[in-house]
């Protein structure tokens, strides 16, 4: 099977879980205000792949973000998703392998990786369950 549906029901904001696809790490998070806030108003202009967080959800949807576990460095799995793991510098995501800090829209915002976290092919069939891929 090449996509995966998942039930996102039970993560509440703030909260992420880990599945995969692919074989490759995926990171389902529900975004707080707050994170949504930070990534909308970080200056895209400056980043190294700029993008807004509307270009890397979906609309009506901006709290799920969706995005491989896969560092665009060199493909460790950053840290941030799980409960208790480091976020890094920008609230995101964390890849302690060459120190990448990812923000709350899953964009490199310091260190080596070159571009932000893939957003994979998905869509939500309902409110509930996303099919990814
Ligand atoms: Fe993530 Fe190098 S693999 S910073």
């Amino acid at each position: 099977l090449s996509s995966i549906e998942v039930d996102v029901s039970k993560i509440e904001a703030g909260q992420a879980i880990k599945t995969s696809w692919r074989k490759q790490p995926v990171f389902i998070r529900n975004l707080t205000a707050d994170e949504i806030k930070a990534a909308n108003s970080a200056d895209v202009s400056s980043m190294r792949d700029p993008q807004t967080l509307a270009e890397r959800t979906q609309p009506n949807k901006e709290n799920w973000l969706i995005t491989l576990g896969v560092c665009t460095h060199l493909g460790c799995v950053p840290l941030g998703a799980a409960a208790g793991e480091i976020k890094g510098e920008f609230g995101g995501y964390f890849c302690p392998c060459h120190g990448s800090h990812y923000d709350t829209a899953g964009r490199i915002r310091k260190g080596p990786a070159p571009l932000n976290l893939t957003v994979p092919e998905y869509s939500f069939l309902n409110d509930t369950v996303v099919k990814i891929g």
